[in-house]
């Protein structure tokens, strides 16, 4: 029997400012995403940008339904519209954003499980990491890869 640790690697930061260019640029892409939420339900408004090895980025956010298991996470909404509209290109940064009565929340929302599978597939597919930025108002994360928010990722290609 062996006993192992694994250990994950994440960076916080306490504002927007504190990221670079680029990292600021995608999570105010995502604040601009939230625009597109429909979140009757919860009123909870998540948006979601993802940045692609040719510089572009593409838009997300959460949709819901009345029949609740229908709609669909913002990060899963953009990370489907990169594949479907530019198959070639590589994703390389996700940032994720909500709010709640307009207010961008303090602390970030974390992915549910759902969403790390389709991140973490989107690394095999591309073979390169996705960097992931959890942002909020008051704290950001950002994950360099997937792996580092799922670990011992289910992955049969
Ligand atoms: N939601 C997201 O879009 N992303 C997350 O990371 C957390 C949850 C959405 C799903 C649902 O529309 C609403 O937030 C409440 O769970």
């Amino acid at each position: 029997m062996t006993r192992k640790e694994l250990t994950i690697d994440y960076i916080e930061y306490a504002s927007i400012e504190e990221l670079n260019a680029e990292d600021r640029l995608l999570v105010e892409a995502a604040i601009d995403a939230m625009k597109g939420s429909y979140a009757p339900y919860s009123n909870f408004n998540v948006g979601a940008a993802v940045l692609l090895e040719d510089g572009s980025i593409v838009k997300g956010a959460n949709q819901e339904n009345a029949a609740y298991p229908s709609g669909l996470c913002a990060e899963r909404t953009a990370l489907f519209a990169a594949g479907a509209n530019h198959p070639d290109k590589a994703p390389i940064s996700l940032a994720i954003v909500a709010s709640q009565n307009g207010v961008i929340c303090p602390y970030p929302a974390s992915p549910c499980g759902a969403c790390r599978q389709v991140m973490a597939q989107c690394q095999t597919r591309y073979g390169r990491d996705l960097k992931v930025i959890l942002a909020g108002s008051e704290c950001l994360i950002k994950f360099e890869k997937v792996d580092d928010l799922l670990p011992f990722i289910f992955d049969n290609i």
